[in-house]
């Protein structure tokens, strides 16, 4: 069957909201000037996941030293039976940024086996990610339905949270939450709070503190795809903003910092620099050594994580960690 005719077959199964903002480009260029007019100077980590960064990070959960990604899939393909069966039937299935959705895949199986039909609501900033899986998740499921939110997470909760849905299991998995401020990861959970009804719990995915040594290899893999997903934002300023950054004049930078028990990731200037952003009508100096700081990746313990649940209106149910103790699910229940 050819490709059209696939979709086709489907298309009664998908809906997809797009709640991106009316002009990104403009979003896009106000952030850019600000974060690089600042000191120190910063850009969003939203800004990372265009077409080539999404793909370049599903490249990332396949290197040998991003352990993550594998030490979640043990857990899941592991304990989807237990996770699934300590909420009573979940007939949605709601995802916070769900990127390809492959490890999603374990938990929707393992519902389908006791339910008819399932409802799956992904919300990414990625509408070009959300399109393509979705359709791979439909091929794959006949008896499921999808409807997806094109969205930030916070716009994407704010909709969701206008409409009763049945019992639902939320996901929030490969530890996005590591890359939120501890604030900011209060103020989403709390948002994600209200989406849910008594009865519903959301899964979460949190890598734990460990050695430097291997954290640090996670964040700078010897292939150099973490640093091309890195800087590929610096390649998408010169696309989007008719910028010159010299990409070999800029190396990607991951170090762990205990004090704050997070990888801090940077692209560095390796010498003293001027980049001209055309359409910003400006032109940035780097000294040598100058970092533009790109996202933060909190490791917590069972303990933070715990805290994170009580202060936020859940209740910390279970928790299944990958066999070497690197990785942790917890359900966290929405009670009361
Ligand atoms: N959620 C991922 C993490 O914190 C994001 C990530 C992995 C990332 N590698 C990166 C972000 C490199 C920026 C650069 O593990």
């Amino acid at each position: 069957m050819s490709q059209p005719e696939m979709s086709r077959m489907h298309e009664d199964r998908l809906v997809i909201h797009n709640l991106v903002k009316r002009d990104p480009l403009a979003d896009f260029a106000e952030d850019v000037r600000r974060g690089l007019a600042a000191n120190p100077k910063y850009l969003f980590p939203k800004y990372l996941y265009d077409e080539l960064g999404s793909q370049l990070f599903e490249a990332i959960c396949l290197l040998p030293e991003y352990y993550l990604t594998r030490a979640e899939n043990e857990i899941l393909s592991r304990y989807a039976g237990e996770i699934v069966g300590a909420i009573a039937m979940p007939n949605t299935l709601i995802e916070m940024g769900s990127g390809s959705a492959s490890k999603t895949r374990l938990i929707i199986e393992t519902l389908l086996r006791d339910q008819s039909e399932l409802l799956f609501v992904p919300v990414d900033i990625s509408a070009s990610a959300l399109e393509r899986s979705s359709r791979i998740l439909l091929q794959s499921y006949p008896r499921l339905w999808i409807e997806a939110f094109a969205a930030e997470y916070f716009d994407g909760l704010a909709e969701l949270a206008k409409k009763q849905r049945g019992r639902t299991l939320a996901l929030f998995l490969g530890s996005n939450i590591s890359n939120f401020e501890p604030e900011e990861a209060r103020a989403f959970l709390r948002a994600m709070r209200s989406v849910l009804r008594a009865g519903d719990a959301l899964l979460l995915g949190a890598d734990l503190k460990k050695d430097k040594h291997i954290l640090e290899a996670a964040y700078n893999d010897t292939l150099g795809v973490t640093a091309a997903f890195s800087r590929n934002l610096l390649v998408r300023i010169n696309r989007a903003l008719d910028a010159d950054f010299d990409l070999p004049a800029f190396r990607h930078r991951a170090v762990f910092n205990e004090t704050a028990s997070r990888i801090e990731i940077c692209v560095e200037s390796l010498q003293p620099q001027k980049v001209a952003i055309r359409k910003l009508d400006m032109e940035v100096e780097l000294g040598e050594g100058e970092l533009i700081h790109t996202e933060n990746s909190y490791k917590y313990d069972l303990a933070g994580i715990a805290a994170l649940a009580s202060q936020t209106g859940f209740v910390c149910g279970r928790t299944w960690l990958d066999s070497q103790n690197r990785f942790s699910s917890n359900l966290l229940l929405a009670e009361g």
